[in-house]
């Protein structure tokens, strides 16, 4: 088979048969045989008809013929190793036989769910998100898939914007460091192998600073914050070849980012020097009309193209509309011919002239099905995603032989759920999920008892199960109460405005709490809730997002200790929807409050505390640690010079464990205000009880970096803080003097 192809590739585009072309190369010789429509064709994504990740307006009978015709260059949400073979099959028959790229979500995990990508960013474990996405492009490219739509490095600053869960929380380095790890873990050792599948980084830009938390929503901010805060993960991305890019649906101060000149034209393709493609995001070509910033499709096409957007997702504009702008001279051919030669190079590097069907193998495909060695991952993975929140009476972990448990709340026994709110590789495959339920009774002893009660339902209004619940409750040693918002409450279009329990949950809580049974408390949530009352009156309180394929086992796992958890917030946790959007390192103001209770003239609240319920970065473990002899190399510092910083952490509890040690700096004084503390490395440590171990950080004048108001990027010399500790609040300062 693979002969034939290379015998075809030989014959229908003359190119040199054994590879000594380069990938451009090649391009150029095919795009010179092209028509305007072809070249346009392979600008054009379509989605399959199975199942849609947006509002899709698909002619199933057009989109196959227009396959045929090579007016198509890829589709997304086809997958499987025979369906892809079918749609691939398709564009054989055009003239020039160019294969179709095959795109899909797969964003945390694929055939094996792992943790939502927030709940990942947890765990600060940088080895196990690359080594979770390596997964995800094995089980994914056995199912014909060439190219994911992730990572998401979108920060975020507000939980009320449901697409948190997809990211890695609200810090610009934590985040960028996550994205590099992802990237490398989808596309593997490089574009062409088997296994590896082209990464895209996401949503070009800014998206996650949507006003109110709304999704789709404007973005209104300086270049400068844009450039701070937002930009560096997509960089980064950059920099390291991550395969494509996406457009965010945002406006960027006024300008689609479809549409946006400066960031795709100027920025990425020029400053950036990118050379992978831009996709659209799902429509956002058309939807430049409704933004009010073209109208009709055929000024969104035109505005988009010469921006630099080079992949139309959805919105059958570039289609419909380019040829005629080529022809009537709004659009310069040189911009088609560059968008469609950045795509054809994709799909030599992905080995796909070589053998369009090389992704699709039935024989992969069923070894990845239900790949016990990746639920084996999955199960750690999930178990080191979770934030111990509360432990005050130390009821955590709890005695397998504990005489009864009962377990209450509505996600007990959740299937599919567990999978969170990506999950486009199932169907109804609940069985391959383990239930929380399922989970901790596994690992009871044989002599102990697990009860269950519903007690509510996720979201409605529904008292009626409260009794049995609390009759439950009375009979048992100890409660596990798993509580939380719909694992569909979170993820794309799912703004809250209210972001606590949803539905009678909290009423439920306080109900079983009357019993005086000892409670754990486990919250499901993909975003950051608000339970002021639950942090105020339950004394253990763990946080497991949700987990995936393994979830029950991970969970159990916890519960029981058989691992101690080690997860850090990657988000500020608020005490009310009021305080949004909070997040540690922001200005101090020329105003700012001491401390909770001083009020006056101060940048407070009246009526609420500035800090946050938990803070970023913050975790507890069932062990203790202990930070001492905090030591810097130097306290003045001149030029290129570094700074040595250690520490000593000493396990002063009863269990091994894990602790992240986080980094932050505080530039004083700047010609730009600078935050109060920004995250500058991380290390995390396993450290066996009663030991010690040092833990250093070596810092450069490259941390020390910042955009100033004229998009400068450098450092200026004068006093910094430098802190280390277990979360952004709780640290340890010594201030130093660095000269320029
Ligand atoms: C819209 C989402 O914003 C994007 O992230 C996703 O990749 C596409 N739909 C395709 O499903």
């Amino acid at each position: 088979m693979k002969r034939l192809y290379f015998i075809l590739a030989f014959t229908v585009f003359g190119i040199n048969a054994f590879g000594q072309k380069t990938n451009d190369q090649k391009a150029s010789e095919l795009l010179s045989k092209m028509t305007l429509e072809e070249k346009i064709g392979q600008l054009v994504q379509y989605s399959g008809f199975e199942y849609a990740t947006g509002p899709q307006n698909s002619n199933s009978a057009n989109v196959l013929n227009e396959i045929k015709q090579g007016k198509v260059g890829s589709m997304l949400n086809v997958a499987g190793a025979q369906e892809t073979r079918k749609f691939q099959e398709l564009a054989l028959k055009s003239r020039l036989k160019i294969p179709l790229l095959f795109g899909q979500d797969v964003i945390h995990g694929y055939r094996t769910t792992f943790p939502i990508n927030l709940g990942q960013a947890a765990s600060w474990d940088l080895k196990l998100i690359e080594k979770s996405e390596r997964i995800a492009a094995t089980e994914a490219s056995a199912y014909g898939i060439h190219w994911t739509f992730a990572p998401m490095v979108d920060i975020a600053r507000d939980p009320r914007w449901g697409r948190v869960m997809e990211g890695s929380g609200e810090d610009t380095y934590l985040g960028t460091q996550i994205g590099l790890a992802r990237i490398k873990g989808f596309q593997g050792k490089g574009l062409g192998n088997l296994d590896a599948i082209m990464a895209c980084a996401k949503h070009f830009a800014a998206y996650g600073a949507a006003v109110g938390g709304r999704d789709y929503n404007s973005v209104d901010m300086s270049l400068r914050q844009l450039y701070e805060t937002y930009l560096p993960p997509f960089k980064a991305a950059a920099e390291a070849g991550v395969a494509t890019f996406m457009n965010s649906f945002n406006d960027i101060n006024g300008i689609p980012a479809t549409a946006n000149q400066y960031i795709l034209r100027d920025l990425l393709k020029g400053k950036w020097n990118y050379n992978g493609f831009v996709v659209s995001d799902w429509g956002s070509i058309g939807e430049m009309v409704p933004h009010g910033y073209a109208k009709d499709n055929k000024e969104a096409a035109e505005k988009a193209i010469i921006a630099g957007s080079d992949m139309d997702m959805e919105s059958r504009a570039y289609m419909a509309e380019l040829p005629n702008l080529v022809k009537e001279g709004k659009v310069d051919p040189k911009l088609i011919d560059d968008a469609a030669r950045r795509i054809l190079i994709k799909k030599f590097e992905m080995g796909l002239f070589d053998d369009p069907y090389r992704f699709s193998d039935e024989k992969r495909q069923k070894e990845q099905l239900n790949n016990l060695e990746n639920r084996k991952f999955g199960r750690e993975f999930g178990s080191k995603s979770i934030v111990l929140l509360k432990n005050e009476k130390n009821i955590l972990p709890l005695s397998r032989s504990a005489k009864t448990i009962a377990l209450i709340g509505p996600f007990g026994k959740e299937t599919s759920a567990n999978h969170g709110f990506w999950s486009v590789a199932f169907k109804d495959d609940n069985l391959r999920i383990v239930t929380q339920f399922d989970g901790i009774k596994n690992q009871l002893d044989k002599s102990a008892t697990l009860l269950y009660a519903k007690g509510a339902n996720i979201d409605d209004q529904d008292r009626s199960m409260f009794a049995e619940a609390v009759e439950t409750a009375k009979k048992a040693d100890v409660v596990i109460m798993t509580l939380g918002e719909g694992h569909d409450m979170s993820g794309e279009a799912k703004s809250r405005s209210n972001i606590r329990f949803s539905g009678v949950q909290e009423d439920l809580l306080k109900e079983i709490a009357k019993t005086g049974k000892p409670i754990v408390l486990m919250i499901n949530a993909g975003r950051p809730l608000v339970f002021d009352w639950a942090a105020d009156n339950i004394p253990t309180i763990v946080y497991t997002w949700w987990l995936g394929t393994e979830a029950g086992n991970s969970i159990a796992d916890v519960l029981f200790g058989t691992v101690n958890p080690g997860g850090k917030l990657p988000m500020t946790f608020p005490r009310t929807e009021g305080q949004i959007p909070v997040y540690y390192n922001h200005y101090n103001t020329g105003r700012p409050a001491k401390n909770n209770t001083d009020r006056n003239y101060v940048s407070a609240y009246i009526d609420l505390d500035n800090d946050p319920k938990f803070p970023f970065g913050y975790g507890l473990s069932y062990t203790q640690f202990k930070y001492s002899d905090m030591d810097l190399s130097s306290i003045n510092l001149t030029g290129n010079q570094t700074l040595n910083i250690s520490v000593n952490v000493t396990n002063t509890g009863n269990y091994d464990g894990e602790e992240v040690v986080q980094l932050y700096i505080r530039d004083l004084v700047g010609k730009v205000v600078r935050p109060v503390k920004e995250l500058k490395g991380f290390q995390k440590v396993f450290i066996k009880k009663g030991e010690t171990k040092t833990v250093t950080f070596i810092l450069t004048p490259e941390s020390l970096k910042f955009y100033d108001d004229e998009l400068n990027y450098d450092w200026e010399g004068g006093e910094f803080d430098i802190m280390i500790g277990t979360d952004s609040q709780n640290v340890q300062t010594k201030r130093i003097n660095w000269k320029k």
